[in-house]
């Protein structure tokens, strides 16, 4: 199968982290999973280009690449973005944390963890996106309400329509990371 794609610029039209891209240094520096990246000037450049082209960060997937589809969703100082529309000028001297980064050593994520003892997924390509949007959400919102859960992953999209075991994989997560934090008090 030929392999998509993928542009280097992010798409027009759709809200990023800012309105405008700032001009950015000589070498644009961030980090990526905790370690310190420096990556060619052109902040036109998407982060979704750069992670995935530029870092070999291939667990972010590109999906539309127009910002409907959450596939691409990295956590930006801990809040899930859309990488395929955000400028890398946009995440200078921020942290950005991949699918990759979630994991402590062998130790999966508890979302990580819920999402593979639930088996939810089936072609797993929407689920790198979901995660993070999770990690998010429960970053903010350890109880959320189920409405809460629905909203968060609203702009996630799974074209083999494994919905209801990723929801309640997110669950799981919710109640899984509030015992252990009660474990460790
Ligand atoms: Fe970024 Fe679809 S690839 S939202």
């Amino acid at each position: 199968m030929a392999r998509r794609t993928l542009p280097s610029r992010r798409s027009a039209g759709k809200a990023s982290l800012r309105k405008h891209t700032p001009r950015l240094p000589a070498l644009p520096t961030f980090r990526v999973n905790g370690v310190e990246r420096t990556v060619p000037a052109d902040g036109e450049r998407s982060l979704l280009y750069v992670l995935r082209e530029e870092l070999g960060l291939t667990g972010t997937k590109y999906g539309c690449g127009e910002g409907e589809c959450g596939a691409c969703k990295v956590l930006v100082d801990g809040v899930a973005v859309r990488s395929c529309i955000t400028p890398v000028a946009e995440v200078v001297g921020r942290s950005v944390t991949t699918i990759e980064g979630l994991a402590d050593g062998d130790r999966l994520h508890p979302v990580q963890r819920a999402f593979a003892d639930l088996g939810a997924f089936q072609c797993g390509y929407c689920i790198p996106g979901m995660i993070i949007a999770a990690v998010s959400l429960l970053s903010t919102t350890p109880r959320p309400t189920a409405a809460q859960v629905r909203v968060a992953m609203d702009g996630n999209i799974c074209r083999c329509g494994g919905y209801l075991r990723i929801l309640e994989a997110v669950h799981r997560a919710a109640a899984t990371s509030r015992s252990s934090a009660g474990r460790s008090l």
